[in-house]
């Protein structure tokens, strides 16, 4: 099984970038843990960060029939991006939505998704946790697809 890891606009300041909402952790060290979980679960994953929406559009497209589903913490893209919404409905891979921070408990304008109604699911709040569990869950997901 083949997950793209995707991560957004700005979380490759993570660490030095407003810690007391994102925590200190830096992006490495997300991907070497979701490396590691990925081991376990027996899944290959390939992890991509970009501050630009063209991007991350052109990684979704070109999903499509390589990976068998996506994590993605798409940032603020989450909250304004029509396109990346659209990506996501055209190439239909699987989608786990994820956020360190808590978005419903923030300012208004984070409460918005624009992803969320074309993901399979959303996981907020819990750090890097929230990553861990998106991996365990679109990897399931998964799993039960191939069941059915
Ligand atoms: C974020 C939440 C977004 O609102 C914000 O723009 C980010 C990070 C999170 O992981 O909590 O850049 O996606």
């Amino acid at each position: 099984m083949k997950i793209l890891v995707m991560h957004g606009p700005n979380l490759n300041l993570l660490g030095k970038r407003e810690p007391e909402i994102y925590g200190t952790l830096t992006l490495d060290q997300i991907n070497a843990s979701l490396t590691e979980l990925a081991a376990d679960l027996d899944c290959g994953i390939t992890v991509i960060q970009s501050n630009s929406e063209g991007s991350l559009i052109d990684a979704i497209q070109a999903a499509r029939d390589v990976y068998d589903g996506i994590l993605i913490n798409p940032a603020a893209y989450t909250h304004t991006s029509v396109a990346l919404r659209d990506a996501f409905s055209a190439v239909a891979v699987p989608t786990v939505e994820v956020h360190l921070s808590n978005i419903h408990r923030r300012e208004e304008f984070r409460r918005h998704s624009f992803v969320a109604p074309v993901a399979v699911g959303q996981i907020a709040g819990f750090g890097l946790d929230s990553y861990l569990l998106g991996l365990r869950a679109i990897v399931d997901y998964i799993h039960g697809m191939k069941q059915r």
